[in-house]
């Protein structure tokens, strides 16, 4: 029986930069979540009778949660959910059964790569019928629903058995639970060799996958354990863990240590690989060797075309506004167009949607192309497995290779953590208030070129997206960004980009740190990061 509960609203329930998210036990207030799915359904049109796809990255909560969308999705009116098996789907996964069963729309449960369990963080978000992430457009609409809705639709009906591979019934709508894994190991062998990548590992080459106790467990262990032969001992953590195993699943140096260790170990295996909670992000690390994500994007750009699926060329870059330059010099060398986009994989949409960029990335450890509308980490790794399956070369050597023909972007990223929200906001207001006055004017030896206040006017719909972070280029070409992010659950976080371009002909193997020494000290002169934040030192350098 379909019933109309009277709710109140929450004045909280603006999505980030990639769906809502909070901490657990906020969303277990009354009718949280309630009110949020049934303000997504309230901002659509057109779903009686269509298909949602349903799937989350597995943590705590995902299960729960997983019912209620069910329940309220029939009393809605949609004809069919699909549901990941145990509630499963990794995000790039859930992007795909969307585009690959023309399905309305998709929800997707998971707080990406942010800690999981009952203190921890739960999320929410929409993808459209693309399988792309919903565009402002839509989120501002949710947004404003929220704020104003009063009651929300559901059923009486008994919890449905998930767990299960088959179909049954709420009120009329089928339920529809499909294997996780299946439709993407498909969709993976149509765009990779997989016999040559066979051929490589069969060879002896080693590869191992971190899935960080996260939801590519199940993916990984099918494709790099069995498909492609590596077998199950080369994907560590390979069960799905409500809470992670406690730790957090964000595939960077710092927390995905052990396998940078791995790789960095005299006797370490030739390719080391790791995703997130929800399978959307990749590290690549080389033995002896880490890829930033930003050359992994422009590496995986200029060989793409040794993979069956990109055979043809590329039609164009897009990477995020703060990730380095690096594509860039690739798009150049191919003759395609490069796109630079605000933070957020939703604005690589509309050029995937109009055929203008075929791969996309960002320094976010974010890299993937049109075949989804997701990043996908599984995506990254398997592009690479395929070049070097080509090429027959390590890491290592197409790496320098790479910065010998198109010159290094030196690159990192200092995030800030969980600083007063006011004396972040405070840092980037004087920021943008003396913004005309740098151009010219000299920092720790270095003279600013141009500074400026990202925005963003997309190509296809003309949409304008302003205040996307602040750009302080060099003279020579090196660079600093200040961003806050928009994905964090408690406080701010101030992220500092800094880049330092060396021409092919220049010094290509100095240490990172090294070579951005005055470029760190120049952000701090003009940021005055310690005076805002009391902090000498970033939290995480990635
Ligand atoms: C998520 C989004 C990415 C974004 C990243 C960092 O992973 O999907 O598109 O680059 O978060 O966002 P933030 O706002 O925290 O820098
Ligand atoms: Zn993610």
């Amino acid at each position: 029986m379909i019933e109309t509960v009277p709710t109140t609203a929450y004045q909280d329930q603006k999505p980030g930069t990639s769906g809502l998210r909070k901490k657990v036990r906020h969303f277990q207030q009354p009718n949280y979540i309630e009110n949020f799915v049934q303000a997504i359904f309230d901002s659509l049109d057109g779903f009686e009778g269509q298909t949602l796809v349903l799937g989350g990255d597995g943590r705590y909560h995902n299960r729960e949660v997983i019912q209620v969308v069910l329940r309220m999705a029939a009393a809605n009116g949609f004809g069919r959910v699909l549901v990941g098996q145990g509630g499963i789907l990794s995000t790039p996964a859930a992007s795909n059964v969307i585009r690959k069963y023309q399905a309305f729309g998709g929800i997707i449960l998971s707080a990406s790569h942010n800690p999981g369990g009952p203190d921890e963080d739960f999320g929410i978000k929409y993808n459209i019928g693309n399988g792309g992430p919903a565009p402002e457009s839509v989120t501002d609409a949710i947004y404003a629903r929220t704020q104003a809705i009063d009651a929300y639709k559901t059923v009486t009906a008994p919890d449905i058995d998930i767990d299960t591979i088959g179909e049954s019934f709420i009120e009329g709508m089928s339920v529809q639970v499909i294997d996780s894994v299946a439709d993407y190991a498909a969709l993976m062998e149509t765009l990779f060799d997989f016999g040559a990548i066979r051929d490589l590992i069969g060879s002896g080459f080693r590869v191992v996958f971190d899935a960080m106790s996260a939801v590519t467990g199940p993916y990984a262990l099918e494709i790099i354990g069995r498909r492609l032969g590596a077998g199950e001992a080369a994907v560590f953590n390979g069960v799905p863990l409500p809470d992670f195993g406690g730790h957090h699943p964000d595939p960077n140096l710092v927390h995905a240590k052990d396998l940078y260790d791995t790789l960095m170990a005299p006797d370490a295996p030739d390719f080391g690989a790791a995703s997130d909670g929800d399978g959307d992000r990749n590290l690549i690390v080389g033995k002896h060797i880490f890829i930033t994500p930003s050359d992994s994007l422009a590496m995986l750009a200029a060989n793409a075309h040794l993979a069956p699926g990109y055979a043809a060329g590329l039609k164009g870059i897009a990477r995020s506004m703060p990730t380095s330059g690096a594509a860039d010099r690739v798009a150049e060398k191919l003759g395609i167009p490069l796109y630079e986009t605000p933070t957020g994989w939703k604005f690589f949409g509309n050029l995937l949607d109009a055929g203008m960029a075929t791969i996309c990335g960002e320094e976010s450890a974010g890299t993937g192309s049109d075949h989804v509308r997701e990043k996908d980490g599984l995506w990254a790794v398997l592009l690479w497995l395929n070049i070097l399956a080509v090429r027959r070369e390590s890491v290592a050597a197409i790496a320098e290779a790479h910065w010998a023909t198109y010159g290094r972007n030196y690159y990192a990223r200092h995030d800030y953590e969980g600083i007063d929200t006011a004396a972040a906001d405070a840092l980037m207001a004087e920021l943008r208030g003396k913004l005309a006055s740098l151009p010219g004017s000299a920092v720790a030896g270095l003279t600013i070129a141009s500074a400026d206040d990202f925005a963003y006017t997309d190509p296809v719909d003309g949409s304008v997206s302003a205040k996307q972070g602040i750009r302080i280029g060099f003279e020579g070409g090196s660079r600093v960004v200040f961003r806050l992010s928009g994905t964090g659950t408690s406080g701010a976080t101030l992220r500092v980009y800094l880049e330092r371009y060396e021409p092919a002909d220049g010094d290509l193997a100095q240490d990172t740190p090294q070579a951005l020494a005055p470029l760190i000290t120049a952000a701090e002169a003009i940021a005055g990061i310690a005076r805002h934040s009391g902090r000498s030192e970033p939290d995480v350098v990635t």
